[in-house]
């Protein structure tokens, strides 16, 4: 059999139902799939995906397949592979897989290697960890590089950082930040995948609770949005003046953290920075209060200063921490700190990741065909890819929308016409 360390090959049948069922909502990707079984745009290149080990990744391996290129996996996240769907790749899609639900740091790095064993030509990360690695440990696999993609908004912000200071040495194209993703995948997908790991983990009721949401970029926005569609009181913290303004007037309470945690009963944090439920935080939370997060790293609840703090900790259920402090207050953390919607569910639905990963498919095509036009920058994904993605998406849910007449097009282009 392929090379591969996953928790046990016999969950393949499972896995392979699972994607079965999941891939009905992804006729984007399954029509470039269809595409790609015929013109083989990626034929001969050796592609390192991390990504989140799940359903619907399994989906995007068949595609990178079926286009021709040779796809290694590790996960992008110790807690969120689905060991069942880890098994049918390596099993029924013949894809070498290194990840395992639960996996300790060193063994995650350690799958990221095992991945980059396949000396890749295209990488395609979420969160930056197979650019980084590459980067500092194995700089030796550079020569082969072409390019990569970049699924979500931490590991845009970690390139844009490396290019800023010079330091990026082959091109990627930023999947996050287009329109069919991030106003997608972020708002709609974070949204209800976000609930759906706290109900999933805690079986709490949402409605009438005080619901605390750190940040207000479009996964935010979806969490806020759908824990008030369930009845909750909804209070966002920022730190910019522009989203605070805009979580106003979208009818949400604003307030620093320190007041916030308070009267919190639920707290998810998604802001991509460091210590935004910080040890201060603790001492103020109610008896009974709910953390978690759900940006990409596990960096945003300070853990290691709630750890030092508590008098005692249990593992009260699957995913829930208890925290009993001082003063004999007992508070909550959720999913290790990790991202909720795929350490306590399945991360987001298909049909919203249909689109994300049919970027991830034409991103990767893109860069097969163009890459020696390519400076070693962060680059937007081009217009047209955007544009058909939705087109696509519309025409695949049975939704038709107007063109514009020749005349409302001359007029959108001309300047003489005014009042
Ligand atoms: N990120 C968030 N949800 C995901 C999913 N279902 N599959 C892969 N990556 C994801």
């Amino acid at each position: 059999m392929i090379k591969h360390d996953i928790k046990d090959i016999k969950l393949a049948q499972k896995g392979k139902l699972r994607i079965e069922w999941a891939a009905k909502e992804m006729p984007v990707l399954q029509s470039i799939t269809d595409r790609f079984r015929k013109e083989k745009p990626l034929k001969g290149l050796r592609l390192a995906a991390c990504l989140h080990v799940t359903t619907e990744t399994a989906s995007l391996m068949e595609t990178l397949k079926a286009g021709g290129a040779d796809v290694y996996l590790c996960a992008s996240n110790p807690l969120s592979t689905q060991d069942d769907v880890a098994a049918s790749l390596v099993r029924n899609s013949g894809v070498p897989v290194f990840a395992i639900k639960g996996e300790d740091n060193k063994t995650y790095y350690q799958h990221i290697m095992d991945a980059l064993s396949s000396k890749p030509n295209i990488t395609m990360d979420d969160g930056a960890d197979l650019v980084s690695v590459i980067h500092t440990k194995r700089k030796e696999l550079l020569k082969n590089l072409i390019g990569g993609t970049e699924e979500t908004t931490t590991g845009v912000i970690r390139l844009r950082a490396m290019a800023a200071k010079g330091v990026l040495e082959y091109p990627i194209i930023a999947v996050n930040d287009a329109y069919t993703k991030y106003m997608f995948d972020n708002r709609y997908g974070t949204g209800q995948s976000t609930l759906d790991g706290i109900i999933r983990a805690t079986n709490r009721l949402i409605a009438g609770s005080v619901f605390v949401v750190a940040g207000y970029g479009w996964c935010s926005k979806g969490i806020a949005m759908r824990a008030k569609g369930m009845g909750a009181k909804i209070i966002v913290t920022e730190v910019d003046p522009l989203r605070g303004l805009e979580a106003t007037m979208d009818g949400f309470d604003v307030m620093p953290m320190k007041e916030a945690a308070k009267i919190g009963d639920i707290f998810v944090t998604a802001t991509g920075d460091i210590d935004v439920i910080c040890k201060e935080c603790f001492t103020l939370m109610k008896d009974g209060a709910i953390f978690c997060n759900s940006g990409h790293f596990n960096v945003e609840i300070s853990i290691d200063e709630l750890k030092k703090m508590a008098k005692a900790r249990r593992m009260i259920r699957d995913f829930v921490e208890e925290f009993t402090m001082k003063n004999g207050r007992r508070i909550y953390l959720l999913g290790e700190g990790r991202l909720i919607n795929l350490a306590a569910a399945e991360g987001h639905p298909s049909a919203v990741m249909d689109m994300s990963f049919a970027n991830q498919a034409l991103c990767a095509e893109y860069m097969a065909k163009n890459y020696r036009k390519l400076e070693k920058k962060v680059y937007s994904v081009p217009e047209k890819i955007d544009q058909d993605i939705a087109r696509l998406k519309l025409k695949s849910m049975g939704i038709k929308i107007d063109a514009l007449t020749p005349a409302q097009k001359k007029y959108l282009q001309s300047w003489e016409a005014g009042t």
